[in-house]
């Protein structure tokens, strides 16, 4: 599909086909596309949590204030972010480079988040951001479709996905079958309301 195309047609679906499954070989490629989104020093901060079994997926939904996307989607997968990445072995995440590189980033991570937790916090935040495009995307890609959420109770989604204390759930993204296609757009801001030349 043309990218343009996967853009345009992309959109927040309500009612998911609860009969369609993706087999594991799909989720896998869905995947390996979105690991391929950018990260900061490519420090993969983000963590992915992807459901498939229909009784967690109940309860996500009733987590979810009883919304039905998680509970009919093929898939539901938990963004989450991980605040400990910058200092989890971060050599490896330059591993195809030189040692010199290696040491570089890892200094360059130590500066940025040691001491910050906003830091680590907005980093989780904007690489879960760029996961989460490249999911609804890659979904359009494969035929799918797809309904991003941050419509639930924290603690409880945190307690069914056993949610480490050092990470941060920063949203979910149900990939299924649409039933229904979406209703007509909200209505999106003029161009120049949002888009500034050289400063606002
Ligand atoms: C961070 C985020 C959270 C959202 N949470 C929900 C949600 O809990 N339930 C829902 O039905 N839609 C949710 N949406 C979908 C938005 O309402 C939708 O993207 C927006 O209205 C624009 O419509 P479109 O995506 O179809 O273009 C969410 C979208 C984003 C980006």
């Amino acid at each position: 599909m043309d990218t343009f195309d996967a853009i345009k047609t992309r959109r927040a679906i309500k009612k998911f086909d609860s009969s369609h499954k993706m087999s594991s070989e799909e989720i896998k490629s869905l995947m390996e596309h979105v690991i391929l989104s950018p990260t900061s020093y490519n420090q993969q901060n983000w963590r992915f949590i992807t459901v498939t079994d229909q009784d967690i997926k109940n309860k996500i939904s009733k987590a979810a204030r009883d919304q039905a996307q998680p509970r009919d989607g093929s898939l539901v997968i938990v963004l989450c972010g991980n605040m400990n990445a910058w200092k989890e072995e971060p050599l490896r995440y330059w591993k195809n480079n030189t040692l010199e590189k290696q040491e570089l980033v890892k200094n360059s991570l130590s500066k940025k988040y040691a001491d910050s937790p906003q830091n680590r916090r907005d980093e989780a935040i904007r690489s879960c951001g760029f996961a989460g495009q490249t999911i609804m995307l890659a979904a359009k890609q494969m035929g799918l479709d797809s309904c991003p959420m941050v419509g639930f109770d924290y603690d409880e989604l945190a307690d069914i996905v056993k949610l480490p204390e050092d990470h941060l759930i920063v949203l979910m993204i149900v990939v299924g079958k649409a039933l229904e296609p979406a209703g007509e757009r909200g209505g999106q801001l003029p161009l120049n309301e949002v888009v500034f030349e050289n400063h606002f």
